[in-house]
């Protein structure tokens, strides 16, 4: 019989946490939970609701208020706000741009985290973040950390842009992305940061394929 773990899977923006992710929860028959749309799902209601990122209680409010589902979808994990598919919405640069704000907030973090854990009761999960091995699952049997440079990460979301025939502009998405990564690892509440018994990965260099046969192979030493 094999053993059900939980793989936590953690590092910055464009690092490969959830095309790599997805893949292993898909080879292991696991559930997939991106949390990071979570995050941004409430950012795009804010903004949509005219409602100020730095008002925690409003944002409260409005997280308390919207029924928040995540489906499994053939592209991954698809997001619903009160019953309307947002999957797309929550990419917008408006949303990668504001979600740091309203990710910074203690109260908005003890209730996603909290969900986030009732996801993962039953195990057979793969979860990925900022803050999955230090806070949601701190006793995950596998925990990743992932890296690249901001120059490849941004380069990788450039070229998401360019084929999906988006505007993209490489020199704003370092600036972009370095604030962001800034943002996330200088907020008081659960900052970016790689768990003490996680196992670093830096994915500049590798392909996804090489990515996916580390974890896999970690996991499997678990199983
Ligand atoms: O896909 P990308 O790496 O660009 O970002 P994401 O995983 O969708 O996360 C968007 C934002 O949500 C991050 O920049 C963090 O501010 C926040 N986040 C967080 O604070 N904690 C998490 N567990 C996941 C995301
Ligand atoms: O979830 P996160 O923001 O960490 O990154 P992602 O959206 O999974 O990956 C960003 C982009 O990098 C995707 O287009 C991947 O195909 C690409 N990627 C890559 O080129 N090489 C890797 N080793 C991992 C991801």
């Amino acid at each position: 019989m094999t053993n059900k773990i939980s793989i936590a899977i953690d590092g910055p923006a464009a690092a490969g946490k959830s095309t790599v992710a997805k893949i292993v929860a898909e080879k292991l028959s696991y559930i997939y939970i991106d949390t990071g749309a979570m995050y941004r799902a409430l950012t795009y209601k804010a903004i949509t609701n005219h409602c100020s990122l730095e008002d925690e209680l409003e944002l409260m409010k409005i997280l308390n208020d919207t029924s928040m589902e995540l489906l499994p979808g053939e592209l991954g994990q698809l997001i619903y706000l009160d019953g309307q598919n947002v999957t797309n919405e929550i990419r917008s640069s408006e949303v990668t741009n504001s979600v740091s704000i309203v990710a910074k907030h203690k109260l908005v973090r003890e209730e996603m985290v909290s969900r986030q854990q009732s996801f993962a009761k039953t195990g057979g999960v793969v979860m990925d973040g900022r803050d999955i091995g230090t806070h949601v699952l701190p006793e995950a049997e596998v925990k990743v950390f992932l890296l690249a440079s901001v120059e490849e990460r941004a380069v990788r979301r450039h070229n998401e842009n360019i084929q999906k025939g988006f505007p993209s502009d490489l020199e704003k998405l370092i600036e972009e992305i370095a604030l962001r990564d800034k943002l996330d690892s200088e907020r008081e509440v659960a900052p970016l940061k790689k768990a003490e018994d996680a196992i670093e990965i830096d994915t500049t260099s590798l392909s996804i394929e090489q990515v996916v046969d580390e974890i896999m192979n970690l996991a499997n030493e678990r199983i």
